[in-house]
């Protein structure tokens, strides 16, 4: 195996997913804490003014106080060269949080033990199922009194339609709270305090088949405990690699974050369930960067004006193939030239820094001087490929945009089609007019107020937004579907993309429903085409 094989073989990339306040910066904080990556937990988020350092390139983002981008973490643990995705995870998220989980091979997803499945985790698990990648899940916050153990189960189950297999098994919850009791290897882990998880713990660990635990739990927690644990045997689905692999199985862990405690067997147990960096599908066939020894990478994500100065981009690509060094020149294919891509970076927790070498499986940033599209691929290999575009994912809310000087136009349409190319908002027309109207869709509101204060302070145009009802968009799948006499509900609207491909808004999630009963043969999906 070559040394390039070997270092995309021992990484590690995946995205971590959660509902905000689940615990998801805790738990990353104590995967880095395991990784020597920082010297103290807490290093990462040092609560409001730390917690967003990575990424105050806007006002409006400190304004808020929220951040809008995300950065990719990475550490060395038991062998392996970790790239750990962060989602933003406020309300107001944005198209990047989906697109993010593209560049991932695998994800955590993160439920705080006490609320089960909420709405964003749902959303963001969807991208997840539609790509096929293994899906972890780490039930925190079990200090507090969590719901019942199978009721979580259940509620992943349900909710999000993929079968979890326990590895551990909580006991007790809250103050109750003793431990965890390992599937695999028949044994307990104690809970113990580890200074609010400061330190890594020693973690003491006790048979149950030896009598070692015999006393220590209390009678009324090991009754229950024997009864759960028979219980799963009999009913729980069995771990199955291959299913684990292809994502139709979660492999469930609980712990607390905050207390430290079960994060580093989990860690452990999941590096050795997930999977190196899979195989990528390009118009020339599935490119596997265990065989294909050139550099290949695709741009997933566009950062504009870190620097208002300067008016820069940052494109992050995902590295699929091969090795990158600093200052190398690469096949651009949808530009169709060769490019240098100059001064490689990594999004580190609190810093950006320079790197000089990377390999598949990481995730660099390089300056983009307004060439980069998302979905774009670079390469070195003689026979060039594309690799698969990136989904567009459906906005949720929709406003019209007015322009308040019509003199402006020029600029307008400059900025809006800017905005929309890096990813941000998505732009629509009226289905029988032209580009005069536009409507703008967007996955978390917030994108407007960044709309409006880009356009305003880069572009000089000022705008109105008018907001929309709408809340579901639905792409017209079939193409000759014949759009004059499709049969839809009152509150549906259509609308075309720039490309001229039809879509149709709906305020009712039912209509989409009726919709498709009233036209045979009508295909509507929730991914478009970029
Ligand atoms: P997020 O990134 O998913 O939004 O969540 P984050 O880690 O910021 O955690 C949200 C809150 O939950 C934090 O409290 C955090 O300390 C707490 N938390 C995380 N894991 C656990 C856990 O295992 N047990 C308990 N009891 N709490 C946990 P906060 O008060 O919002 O912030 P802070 O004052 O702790 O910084």
């Amino acid at each position: 195996m070559s040394e390039i094989t070997k270092e995309i073989e021992r990484r590690r990339t995946f995205a971590i997913i959660s509902h905000p306040d689940a615990g998801k910066t805790t738990l990353t904080e104590k995967f880095l804490l395991y990784g020597g990556a920082i010297n103290q937990a807490g290093s990462v988020k040092g609560k409001a003014t730390a917690r967003h350092a990575v990424s105050d390139w806007m006002e409006i983002e400190k304004e808020r106080g929220i951040s809008v981008t995300s950065s990719v973490l990475q550490f060395e643990y038991g062998g392996f060269c970790i790239n750990i995705l962060d989602t933003p995870g406020h309300q107001d998220f944005s198209e990047d949080t989906y697109r993010t989980l593209m560049a991932a091979d695998s994800a955590v997803m993160v439920i705080d033990g006490s609320k089960g499945v909420e709405a964003q985790t749902r959303k963001l698990f969807k991208v997840c199922v539609m790509r096929h990648i293994p899906i972890f899940t780490f039930i925190n916050k079990m200090d507090r009194d969590a719901m019942d153990t199978f009721e979580l189960l259940d509620d992943i189950e349900k909710e999000l339609g993929i079968a979890t297999c326990p590895v551990n098994w909580p006991i007790g919850s809250g103050k109750a709270f003793q431990g965890v009791y390992d599937r695999n290897s028949r044994e307990v882990e104690l809970f113990s305090d580890t200074q609010k998880g400061t330190r890594m713990g020693e973690v003491q660990k006790l048979s149950i088949d030896t009598g070692e635990l015999d006393g220590i739990l209390g009678e009324e927690a090991r009754t229950k405990l024997d009864e759960e644990i028979e219980l799963l045997d009999g009913a729980a689905a069995e771990f199955d690699q291959e299913l684990v692999s292809k994502g139709e199985l979660s492999p469930v862990f609980f712990g607390s974050a905050l207390t430290n405690f079960g994060v580093e067997t989990f860690l452990r147990h999941f590096l050795d369930m997930t999977t190196s960096p899979l195989p990528r599908m390009s118009d020339k066939g599935e490119i596997d960067p265990m065989t294909e020894p050139d550099f290949s990478a695709f741009v997933f994500k566009i950062q504009a004006n870190m620097n208002k100065a300067h008016r820069d981009r940052i494109a992050f690509m995902r590295i699929c193939s091969g090795a990158f060094t600093a200052g190398m020149s690469v096949y651009h294919v949808q530009g169709g030239k060769e490019v240098r891509l100059s001064q490689p970076q990594q999004m580190m927790a609190s810093e950006r820094k320079m790197i000089d070498s990377a390999y598949g499986g990481d995730i660099i940033g390089i300056f983009d001087p307004g060439i980069f599209s998302i979905g774009d691929t670079l390469t070195n290999a003689k026979d060039r490929y594309v690799y698969e575009g990136i989904p567009t994912f459906a906005p949720e809310h929709f406003a019209r945009v007015r322009q308040m000087d019509t003199m402006k136009r020029k600029q307008f349409v400059k900025g809006i089609n800017q905005i929309a190319q890096e990813g941000a908002i998505q732009i629509f027309q009226e289905y029988n007019t032209g580009m005069e109207e536009i409507i703008v869709g967007v996955v978390g509101v917030l994108q407007f107020d960044v709309l409006k204060y880009r356009l305003e302070n880069e572009y000089n145009v000022e705008i109105l937004l008018e907001n929309l009802p709408y809340e579901h968009i639905r792409w017209i799948e079939n193409e000759e579907i014949d759009m004059d006499r499709l049969s839809g509900t009152s509150d549906m609207k259509k609308i075309k993309d720039l490309k001229d491909r039809p879509l149709l808004l709906f305020i009712h999630e039912w209509s989409i429903r009726m919709t498709l009963e009233r036209n045979d043969g009508l295909r509507l999906s929730e991914f478009g085409r970029s």
